[in-house]
């Protein structure tokens, strides 16, 4: 039996689909760079076409999520002030179980943007600031957390990161989401469950880890490729290695790259990052022959998130912000077979006497 249910097909889905051999990611037909020349919110649009509403537009899906924005901003109380004492992680849990049962797509997504800028704000003893509606997800997400628009090419780099990573197949939180929803559960209960089983660092929970290696492996006054080795010999995993899928470099990795450097970034970083990779993939070669460990985005990801100055432990709470909308996606797909998901497992244990 594979424990991880891998190669099992669990679903058939129109949304999308990941070819781990050639490093490909579809979404609806379209490539990830064709999604992101036209911006997050035109792949939502896509992604929601028949599902959540016919004829869909990136300018009807800007203004459903900033009408969504405008509303969470007014139940920000129903859970802030409770949450402001955790770290941005686990407050998201807070603000997602917040959402209530009747809400529509458009609303469940827009609680994300608002809370968890108004989260980092609140941390740092500041007010939240409200939405406008009428910006995209990314320029009006950045505006909330700075109180003023964001820098220049920042809301460009999010608007990019968000819709590169929007979708990818049936990842262990879409999974979840699918489990639920399946339930006959809230759609609201479905995207709680999807964030939690995201949350862990084998799934969502992965870039601001990857970054936290990367400042470990500078500061360790070793040598990057024995600072891996020990690692690897402690039986730690790499964070930003390695995926269930693909089994070439991530072809999402390139993208955020470039949307990095069109920031013009901390070159010496990259560079570092780059090294830390090519040994990374190397060591893990040598330890795990033919398993074909390769840079994931998680790396990437980082970087970019970093360099948009977003705090490091809000990276997962932003990745689940992108990602919302597939969840909600998949899981109204899943409601339309009408089937609960309840698989079988094969007792083991003791046998009565
Ligand atoms: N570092 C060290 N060892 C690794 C790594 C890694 N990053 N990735 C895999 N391995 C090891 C596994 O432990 C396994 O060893 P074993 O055969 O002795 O048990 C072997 O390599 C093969 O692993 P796979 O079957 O290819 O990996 P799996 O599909 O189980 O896991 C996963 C994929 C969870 C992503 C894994 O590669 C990992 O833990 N990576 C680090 C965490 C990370 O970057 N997560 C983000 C993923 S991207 C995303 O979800 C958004």
């Amino acid at each position: 039996m594979a424990n991880g249910l891998e190669g099992v097909i669990a679903a058939e889905t129109v949304l999308s689909h990941a070819d781990g051999e050639r490093g490909i990611i579809w979404v609806r037909g379209h490539t990830i760079p064709d999604l992101v020349a036209q911006g997050f919110e035109a792949a939502v649009a896509l992604m929601w076409e028949g599902f959540a509403g016919e004829d869909l537009t990136r300018t009807g899906m800007i203004d459903a999520l900033g009408a969504g924005r405008t509303l969470a901003f007014s139940r920000l109380g129903d859970w802030l002030p409770t949450a402001t004492r955790r770290e941005p992680l686990e407050a998201t849990r807070l603000l997602l179980a917040a959402v209530p049962d009747e809400s529509t797509p458009a609303q469940i997504a827009a609680a994300l943007p608002v809370g968890i800028a108004a989260l980092i704000r609140s941390r740092d003893g500041k007010s939240p600031v409200a939405p406008d509606p009428s910006l995209t997800t990314a320029a009006d997400f950045l505006r909330m957390i700075a109180g003023v628009a964001g820098k220049e090419g920042f809301a460009q780099a999010l608007d990019a990161y968000m819709t590169t990573v929007i979708d990818n197949g049936l990842s262990a939180s879409t999974f979840a989401a699918r489990v639920i929803i399946s339930t006959r559960a809230s759609l609201a209960s479905a995207v709680l469950g999807a964030y939690g089983a995201f949350t862990g660092a084998l799934h969502g929970g992965a870039p601001g880890l990857a970054l936290d290696l990367l400042d470990e492996i500078a500061n360790s006054g070793e040598d990057v490729d024995a600072t891996i080795e020990r690692k690897l010999a402690a039986g730690e995993r790499l964070m930003g290695f390695g995926h269930r899928v693909f089994r070439v470099r991530d072809p999402r990795a390139d993208m955020l790259r470039a949307a990095l450097l069109r920031l013009d970034p901390d070159r010496p970083r990259l560079a570092f990052a780059q090294r830390v990779e090519r040994a990374a993939v190397a060591r893990l070669e040598r330890r795990k022959p033919g398993r074909r460990l390769e840079a994931n985005i998680e790396m990437d990801a980082a970087l970019l998130l970093d360099a948009i100055a977003l705090p490091r432990g809000a990276f997962t709470p932003v990745f689940a912000m992108a990602r919302a909308p597939a969840w909600i996606a998949h899981a109204l797909e899943q409601r339309r077979s009408g089937r609960m998901i309840r698989p079988a497992s094969a007792y083991v244990g003791p046998v009565p006497a």
